[in-house]
């Protein structure tokens, strides 16, 4: 865990990045997240909005999915940034998503422009979650 926060500077930068290109003409919310994966690769991901409202992709679900993109499926901490003064937390589905590839006691943590932070583990923002394990065992 602490050689992972020891990358947490670089995992705000490459959020706070990838927050730059979110697609976000409707909501003017823009929203950039980060993992670091098992192998130390850091991997980011923005929102992308739709005229057709419903289709909009969060940043943390793009992160994650452009990461198994690359070949890369187990996380240990993702970091959330937006320019907003109360630090954003993820969306319902994407706590299911972040439960699927993160363990329960893996850190999730938002944070803000003011450099302001907030942390969760999986097993916080999604208690007894439904995972793989359920249709395996
Ligand atoms: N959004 C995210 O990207 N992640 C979240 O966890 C919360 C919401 C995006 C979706 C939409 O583009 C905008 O923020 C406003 O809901």
């Amino acid at each position: 865990m602490t050689e992972q926060l020891n990358r947490l500077d670089e995992l705000i930068l490459a959020a706070k990045q990838a927050s730059k290109h979110a697609y976000a003409p409707y909501s003017k919310f823009y929203v950039g997240a980060a993992a670091l994966t098992l192998s130390g690769i850091i991997v980011s991901g923005c929102n992308v909005e739709n005229a057709s409202y419903g289709l909009t992709i969060c940043a943390e679900r793009n992160c994650l999915a452009s990461a198994i993109n690359q070949g890369e499926q187990a996380f240990s901490i993702v970091v959330i940034y937006t320019e907003q003064e109360v630090i954003t937390p993820p969306c319902g589905a994407c706590r299911q998503v972040l439960a699927e590839f993160l363990t329960s006691s893996s850190t999730v943590i938002g944070v803000n422009h003011f450099d302001q932070q907030k942390q969760w583990t999986i097993a916080e923002l999604l208690p007894d979650a439904f995972t793989p394990k359920n249709l395996y065992e």
